[in-house]
């Protein structure tokens, strides 16, 4: 039995525990709380791609300019500046214009630069368009059957509220291929960082929620690190007679 043909995201670990890559053409969801670190990681699988792998992105974004896309990067050493000059990555900043003209944008930005990689970040751009939920939710599944089309690897980042976790318009449940959940909570006196996968489709992936930190390399995910591994106490140790 062959396996699902994957890519290589980029960020450290996350092909770990995704079963070895994410299965190219899918389209996935990034829900996570606010800083929980979504644009980094899509940022760095963009950069990543275009210039380790060989595969060029489309950088979609709510409010964002383009220079500002440039400067969030800037801060991880990622020069977003270069790629979009030599034609290997394109962002696209999003106006409250009718939502057809918003897929051909998509559509034409792909296949300018010839993008594999897609970003949609923030996700609830699509909330914007539609007063009412039915016809939300009705054309963002739309959309993300025409995101499976183009040939991409395509991210949608969704902000979930602290107090009331959303769906993406069921997004996540209908059409998304994956869903990757990204944690920023409290625990006992401190905040921790962890993210798990929710769902994959043609692939197994680790069903644990995994340790990951940020730091100015951008997203690292400890792969091989359970998130409340520790050292068992002393004591426990201390009685215990050595075995032969
Ligand atoms: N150069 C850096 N080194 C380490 N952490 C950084 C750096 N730049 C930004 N951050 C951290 O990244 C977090 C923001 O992550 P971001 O990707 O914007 O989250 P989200 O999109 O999920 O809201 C902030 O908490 C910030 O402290
Ligand atoms: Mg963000």
């Amino acid at each position: 039995m062959t396996g699902p043909v994957r890519i290589r995201s980029g960020v450290p670990g996350l092909d770990e525990i995704t079963g070895g890559g994410l299965p190219a053409n899918s389209l996935v969801v990034i829900s996570g709380d606010p800083g929980s670190g979504k644009t980094t990681m899509c940022l760095q699988y963009l950069f990543m791609g275009a210039t380790q792998f060989n595969e060029n992105g489309v950088f979609i974004s709510l409010e964002e300019t383009e220079e500002e896309i440039v400067r969030a990067a800037s801060y991880y050493g990622w020069d977003l500046a270069s790629l979009i000059k030599s034609g290997r990555l394109k962002t696209i900043t999003v106006e409250l214009y009718d939502f057809d003209k918003l897929k051909n944008t998509i559509e034409d930005a792909v296949a300018s630069v010839n993008a594999k990689r897609l970003v949609i970040d923030p996700g609830v751009i699509f909330r914007l368009y539609f007063e009412r939920e039915l016809d939300a939710r009705k054309r963002i599944m739309s959309l993300g059957r025409m995101l499976k089309r183009l040939g991409c690897t395509a991210w949608i980042t969704n902000e979930i509220a602290l107090d009331a976790p959303m769906s993406l318009f069921g997004l996540e449940e209908y059409v998304a291929d994956g869903v990757v959940l990204m944690y920023h909570t409290k625990y006992q006196d401190r905040f921790v960082r962890s993210i798990g996968i929710l769902k994959m489709r043609g692939t197994t992936f680790s069903e644990k929620l995994h340790p990951m930190i940020l730091t100015e390399h951008g997203v690292h995910i400890f792969a091989d690190k359970d998130l409340f591994e520790q050292a068992p106490p002393a004591a426990a140790n201390a009685g215990k007679g050595r075995g032969g």
